[in-house]
């Protein structure tokens, strides 16, 4: 998956994910949909509602017709992130009241960022609605669903992070689990940078760290239940600073070697990165930890000082270079991403030049680049000389044009070579498995399902316009075959 779902239509992706959770079998149980926008960390907290509604009774559906409960996990980034549950509540009414005709009844809840951004306004302006729950209330749900259920209007958009973390895992922990062989794991969330863009500090509230043994007990279940992939999350994941049960406070360079140690996870990787948290510790990881992948996503949103700036990202274009050096000093493989916004206020057609300059001098893997949206409370929302929108689509073509030359010659560089990839799941074709290569490419080959969840020596043989071809070269000589999936954790 080289595509975040929190990119929009003015990349390549899509941003919408529905329930991954396995439908559980039989039974007279309630079932749920969930449907999740935004970023991985969204994917994260609905796979956790989903957990925490099982011994509720409710088992997961991917079909809309079939649901008692419909969850939309919302994203608030953009303006047309924000919009579309709006039109997506306008369809499930329409499916609410096909079922209302056979005597069903649907609840519809809001979750995510536009939950704790827009609070009731959500029910006011779709009725149907019935509960508005904010990122932090989720360990809620099941009372939260029972007030609802009595004809209430609920919303709760509190902020009490630690009791949300705490909650989860213990629920977590009762579940038997079976992974797909690469997951999620927040250790971190929350923001206090406040980008003078950004609404994520005001939706997901102050930077809080999970506490190192929950992280370590987490990731210790997910290896026994056959995940192969950690990727850590955080908004500032890098910002991490969790307390050990010594009460010494560990950053994440630290925390990514003791992860290093759990027998089965072979890949490591963390999302979202801030260039000022990038300290010698964790750049220092990236040389020593062979399974940490060679991949780092390190936003830079722009390449001119006098927009760095205006954004409040405090750093300078030069600080950004510098640190890229000693990063490709440290893993001189490593494949860099990075995000951009074009048409923030008052950039010009200079300071424009200079991000396409600073991208041109970097030379990226992949990146994911957007038009300056304007987000209600932000400070860049009234700023003065707001740029056109025909400006901003002129400036994202143009860059995107750049970021696409410089990623087709990134994967043209693995042609002939040999690397391992993790088979994740199934492919389009029949015969077909998909995996990730070390440098976040999807990676299709020819090769039985038995082999999901293995790493596998693989040739490249040929590069797609979105993916790498392969050929698996060597089994025996290559990581183990698949671990079985062990069931029940403690
Ligand atoms: N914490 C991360 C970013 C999280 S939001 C960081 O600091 O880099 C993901 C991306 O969405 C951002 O990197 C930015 O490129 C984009 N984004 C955020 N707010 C935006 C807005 N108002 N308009 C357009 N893009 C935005
Ligand atoms: Fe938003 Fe900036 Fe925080 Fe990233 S660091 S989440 S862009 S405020
Ligand atoms: Fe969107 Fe909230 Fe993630 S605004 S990008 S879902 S933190």
């Amino acid at each position: 998956m080289t595509s975040r779902p929190e990119q929009d239509q003015e990349t390549n992706g899509n941003t919408v994910s529905e329930n991954s959770a396995r439908p559980a079998a039989g039974g007279n149980t309630r079932k749920v949909f969930v449907r999740t926008y935004g970023c991985q960390m969204n994917v994260y907290d609905s796979e956790r509602m989903t957990d925490v509604l099982g011994p509720e009774g409710f088992e997961a559906t991917n079909t809309l017709e079939d649901a008692d409960l419909v969850i939309l996990n919302t994203c608030h980034i953009r303006e047309k992130a924000a919009e579309k549950v709006y039109s997506e509540l306008g369809r499930i009414r329409k499916v609410k009241e096909e079922r209302a005709k056979s005597g069903k009844d649907m609840m519809v809840g809001v979750a995510g960022c536009v939950a704790q951004a827009e609070g009731e306004e959500i029910s006011r302006r779709a009725p149907i609605v019935d509960l508005v729950v904010g990122p932090q209330s989720y360990h809620q749900l099941p009372g939260l669903l029972d007030k609802a259920r009595s004809g209430e209007k609920v919303v709760e958009t509190e902020f009490d992070i630690d009791a949300k973390f705490g909650h989860l895992s213990e629920r977590a922990q009762t579940q038997v689990l079976k992974r797909a062989p690469s997951a999620f794991l927040t250790v971190q969330e929350g923001c206090d940078k406040f980008c003078t863009f950004c609404v994520v500090p005001y939706t997901r509230g102050a930077e809080v760290s999970r506490s190192v043994e929950q992280i370590l007990s987490e990731a210790e279940r997910m290896a026994a239940a056959g995940v192969r992939e950690v990727t850590l999350l955080g908004q500032n994941v890098n910002a991490y600073h969790g307390e050990a049960t010594d009460g010494s406070s560990w950053g994440l360079g630290r925390l990514l070697r003791r992860l290093s140690e759990i027998d089965g996870l072979d890949r490591l990787r963390y999302t979202t990165s801030h260039p000022r948290d990038m300290d010698d510790d964790l750049i220092d990881a990236h040389r020593d930890l062979k399974s940490l992948m060679p991949y780092l996503h390190l936003p830079v949103q722009s390449g001119s000082d006098k927009i760095l700036k205006a954004m409040n990202r405090r750093h300078t274009r030069d600080d950004y270079f510098r640190l890229i050096d000693r990063i490709r000093d440290a893993s001189p493989e490593i494949a860099l991403s990075g995000d951009f916004i074009v048409g923030f206020p008052d950039e010009t057609d200079r300071d424009f030049e200079d991000t396409m300059d600073l991208i041109r001098r970097v030379g990226y893997g992949s990146a994911f680049s957007f038009k300056y949206s304007q987000r209600p409370g932000t400070p860049g929302a009234t700023m003065e000389n707001q740029v056109p929108e025909e400006v901003k689509s002129a400036r994202l073509a143009e860059l995107q044009a750049l970021v696409s030359a410089q990623q087709k010659t990134f994967n043209e560089t693995r042609l002939g070579m040999v690397c391992d990839v993790l088979l994740e799941k199934k492919g389009r074709n029949e015969g077909q498995l998909v995996g990730k290569s070390p440098w976040l490419q999807p990676v299709q080959l020819d090769a039985p399902e038995a082999l999901i969840g293995s790493i596998q020596a693989v040739e490249i043989v040929k590069i797609g316009s979105n993916s790498l071809f392969g050929q698996i070269i060597d089994r025996q000589n290559s990581h183990e075959n698949p671990r079985p999936v062990t069931a029940a954790m403690a």
